[in-house]
C-alpha cells in the first residue's frame, strides 16, 4: 500500500513523486499516457532536473561505446555528482567545455546557459534539442 497517489506523470507529477520518494514516503504514480508510463517505468526521466534512474541511463552506453572507441571522458551533471563505476566525478562545466574537443547534451538542465555552451564548445551533439533554435543555426551543432 503508498502513502501517497499522484496522478498524472507530467511537469508537475513526476517531481513531486521524487520528492516525495526521497522523502521516504512510498508514491504511486498514475498517468493514461502507455508511453510514458513505460519510459518511466525503464527508468527514463524526459523532466528537465530530474535525473533518470542511471541503471537505465543511455549517457552510461554512451560512455562506454566511446570509451571503446578510445576517447577521454569527463563529464558535468549538478544531480550526479560521480559514476564510481565508470571511474568518473562530475566536472566542472567550465573544465568539461574547455577540455573537450566534443560536447554530447544527453540530459537537460534547466541550471546551463546553453547558448554560452554553443558558443564556447568546439562541437556539440545534441540528443535533446537543449540547444533550441540557436543550436540549429550554429554549423557547429549536430541534432538528433
Ligand atoms: N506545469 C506547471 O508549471 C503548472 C503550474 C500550475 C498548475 N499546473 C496544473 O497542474 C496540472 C498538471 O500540469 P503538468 O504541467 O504536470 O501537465 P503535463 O501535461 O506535463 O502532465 C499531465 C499528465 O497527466 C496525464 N493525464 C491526463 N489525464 C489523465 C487522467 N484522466 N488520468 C491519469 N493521467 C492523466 C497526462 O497523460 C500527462 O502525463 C495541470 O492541471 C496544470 O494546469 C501546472
Amino acid at each position: 500500500m503508498s502513502d501517497v497517489a499522484i496522478v498524472g506523470a507530467g511537469y508537475v507529477g513526476v517531481p513531486l513523486a521524487q520528492v516525495f520518494a526521497e522523502a521516504g514516503v512510498s508514491v504511486v504514480l498514475v498517468d493514461v499516457d502507455a508511453d510514458r508510463v513505460a519510459a518511466l517505468n525503464r527508468g527514463e526521466s524526459y523532466i528537465e532536473d530530474v535525473p533518470s534512474d542511471l541503471r537505465e541511463s543511455p549517457a552510461l552506453k554512451l560512455v562506454e561505446l566511446l570509451r571503446g572507441e578510445g576517447a577521454n571522458i569527463s563529464y558535468y551533471d549538478p544531480h550526479v555528482p560521480e559514476l564510481p563505476e565508470q571511474g568518473l566525478a562530475s566536472a566542472s562545466l567550465d573544465g568539461a567545455l574547455e577540455a573537450a574537443d566534443c560536447v554530447a547534451i544527453v540530459t537537460a538542465h534547466s541550471g546551463i546557459d546553453y547558448d554560452d555552451l554553443t558558443a564556447r564548445a568546439k562541437l556539440v551533439v545534441d540528443f535533446r534539442n537543449a540547444t533550441g533554435s540557436n543550436g540549429s543555426l550554429n554549423g557547429r551543432v549536430w541534432k538528433l
